[in-house]
């Protein structure tokens, strides 16, 4: 029985049919578009994962290893899988800073890059500059009070210390500039300030 457009109750009519079958047409050259190649391409990187992957890496001068999948960015393997929290998740895209380290020498948003990416690599985190000898930067912000909740301080503190290594003559205005990757919800821009010309007058 048919209704009022002419279609069958409870079964597929020939027009129902044909559109349906022609939309799985067009899903499936879609689909086969984008279906990765199987066979390896010559010269093409080494396909990883999906399971967990080997990852080395040395942080804070200690070699350490464990397993990622390959989606696992660099913050959430220092954070979740070595236990390396100095580097904190706030805005997770690579807007705020607070997730900053070192990667062979270069600052890094950690949540950007993919872990898988720096394997091998030199990782320096906040908790470098700590221990049993502060280090000049950290120390300075204690010195002039330069947080509140500290959730961007250990980015800053890595920014700061790199910004210094490369150039230790920097002026206040050099140092600030080379931390513009770096935001503090909290406002403690003054009281860092005070801290960058203490170190810039110390020359590191
Ligand atoms: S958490 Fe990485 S830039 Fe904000
Ligand atoms: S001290 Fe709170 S975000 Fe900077």
């Amino acid at each position: 029985m048919n209704d009022s457009q002419g279609e069958p109750r409870g079964g597929i009519s020939r027009r129902g049919f044909l559109a349906g079958t022609g939309a799985a047409t067009a899903v499936a050259g879609v689909t086969s578009e984008l279906a990765p190649a199987t066979a390896a391409q010559p010269g093409a990187a080494p396909a990883h994962g999906p399971g967990p992957v080997l990852l080395q890496l040395t942080v804070n001068g200690q070699k350490v290893n464990t397993n990622v999948e390959p989606r696992v960015t660099l913050l959430d393997a220092l954070r979740n899988y070595l236990d390396v929290t100095g580097c904190k998740r706030v805005c997770d895209r690579g807007t705020c800073g607070a997730c900053t380290v070192t990667v062979n020498g270069r600052t890094v948003y950690s949540c950007t890059m993919l872990a898988l990416e720096a394997r091998g690599m030199d990782i320096r985190t906040a908790e470098n500059l700590g221990g049993a000898k502060l280090d000049a930067v950290p120390a300075a912000f204690v010195d002039n009070d330069a947080q509140q909740c500290g959730f961007c301080t250990p980015g800053f503190v890595v920014s700061l210390r790199a910004a210094l290594d490369k150039n230790p003559n920097a002026t206040p205005e050099q140092v600030e500039a080379a931390l513009a990757g770096n935001i503090c919800r909290c406002g403690t821009y003054e009281q860092m300030r005070h801290a960058i010309v203490q170190l810039c007058k110390k020359g590191g």
